[in-house]
């Protein structure tokens, strides 16, 4: 190795089913990590990883992981009932953990997880895949740029066929709305409601409709679905100056910005009567990069490793994604009453997440942000957005052979 190449991160990912190929495909593209193992525990996905990645060394339950000091950080990729459990043994092992969406089941483990990595001053980072898609980015330039004006409301279509798991629809997919309206919007989510069915396992909706109110009055209306003919991804964004249909699919034009829109007369004609026209003027299709979301997501871990800086998908963005998800299932139980998102614990009025030290268990009225905590837990979340590559992101996105560029994206697809 030259004398000049920076250490990588020998990292390990746990979980290889549905999303963890993924994050094995970026860690080893990534020239930040040195993948050092996978953890698996189902033989036939062990197969399917050898068959891949020969060579690559299987550990069946973190155990020789968390012992071997050459791991100074895990993925995990396993379904969320576990990951209270895996991310608590891997923190205190003292490794850096990037855990997959959501960050906990409920806040109280979330709260609980945030204070184990900052008494073990360690990184704590959900993965949001979606804060680092250069669409979704480019939209919240929109948004922030004002060229879309005051937004009205948001409509999110999220569907395709399957696949059914226990813990429900709306904490499978919701993560994504949630992660990419607090993104775009910058303010906080007062009021949801949520009503769903429930085709194939009583009390588990394969299906669920939400609406969300934010603090200025937006209001978003997302539907959620594993019963559908086809994968759908589209999101519309309605703005007093301009509307954007985002489209997370594999064409070019993911994002569409319409000059559309309803005009008032000002001052009215008569007294009283505004006459209303219709503008319907361009459409324009902005060049997106083409960079995986999830390298950015894996670079950000490296970053935020190696310098102490609040990757995007901050911990406070996990935690507060876990509450709304609290509050919709408490919904869903009232059968589409709308329900008042409490505050965020751990995040204080200023924004900045607060962190206790002591004996990492249970958070205090006013925790202290102490200087042991502060590296965590600095700039955290939507603090310090900005357009992507504003904080040295860069693009590193790499063309895979053997399959057209319209299947690569699809199945790099959440
Ligand atoms: N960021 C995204 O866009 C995105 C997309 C899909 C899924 N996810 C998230 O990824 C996670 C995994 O989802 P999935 O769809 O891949 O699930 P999955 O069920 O397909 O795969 C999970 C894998 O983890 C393994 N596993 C379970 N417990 C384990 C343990 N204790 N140790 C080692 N391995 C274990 C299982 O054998 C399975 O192979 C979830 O948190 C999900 O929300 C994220």
């Amino acid at each position: 190795m030259s004398a000049n190449r920076p250490q990588r991160i020998g990292i390990v990912v746990a979980g290889y089913g549905y999303w963890g190929p993924n994050v094995v495909r970026n860690v080893i593209e990534r020239p930040e990590f040195k993948l050092m193992g996978v953890c698996e525990r189902d033989e036939e996905r062990v197969s399917s990883l050898r068959r891949r990645h020969p060579g690559i060394w299987v550990d069946r339950d973190l155990d020789i992981t968390l012992t071997d000091p050459r791991v100074e950080a895990v993925a995990i990729a396993t379904p969320p009932s576990t990951h209270y459990e895996l991310v608590t043994r891997a923190l205190e092992a003292g490794k850096h953990v990037l855990v997959e969406k959501p960050l906990a089941t409920s806040s109280q483990a979330c709260v609980e997880l945030i204070r184990l990595a900052a008494q073990h001053q360690l990184v704590l980072m959900p993965g949001h895949t979606f804060v680092y898609s250069p669409s979704v980015n480019k939209i919240r330039e929109l948004i922030h740029g004002d060229v879309l004006g005051e937004v009205f409301f948001i409509t999110s279509s999220r569907m395709n066929l399957g696949k059914f798991q226990r813990d429900g629809v709306v904490l499978d997919l919701a993560p994504h709305d949630l992660s990419i309206l607090l993104h775009w919007l910058e303010e906080p989510l007062v009021r949801v409601a949520a009503s769903g069915r429930s085709v194939f396992h009583s009390e588990v909706p394969d299906t669920a409709f939400m609406t969300l109110t934010f603090a200025s009055g937006t209001q978003a209306n997302v539907q959620l679905s594993w019963l559908a003919p086809r994968k759908v991804r589209q999101m519309v964004i309605v703005g007093s100056r301009r509307m954007v249909q985002y489209e997370d699919s594999s064409s070019d034009e993911t994002v569409r910005v319409y000059d559309r829109g309803l005009d008032f007369d000002e001052p009215p004609s008569n007294f009283g009567e505004y006459n209303l026209t219709y503008r319907t003027g361009d459409m324009v299709a902005p060049r997106i990069d083409a960079v995986e979301p999830l390298a950015l997501e894996l670079q950000d871990f490296a970053s935020a490793i190696k310098t102490g800086a609040e990757p995007r998908s901050s911990a406070r963005l996990g935690v507060t994604i876990v509450v709304a998800l609290e509050a919709l299932a408490e919904s869903l139980r009232q059968e589409g009453r709308p329900v008042t998102v409490p505050p965020i614990p751990l995040v204080g009025s200023n924004g900045r997440l607060r962190v206790a030290e002591g004996n990492g268990k249970r958070p205090s009225a006013d925790g202290v942000l102490s200087a042991g905590s502060e590296r965590f837990v600095r700039g955290i979340g939507s603090a310090n957005g900005g357009a992507p590559g504003a904080d040295g992101l860069v693009a590193g996105g790499t063309e895979r052979n053997g399959e057209s560029r319209a299947q690569e994206l699809d199945r790099r697809r959440p």
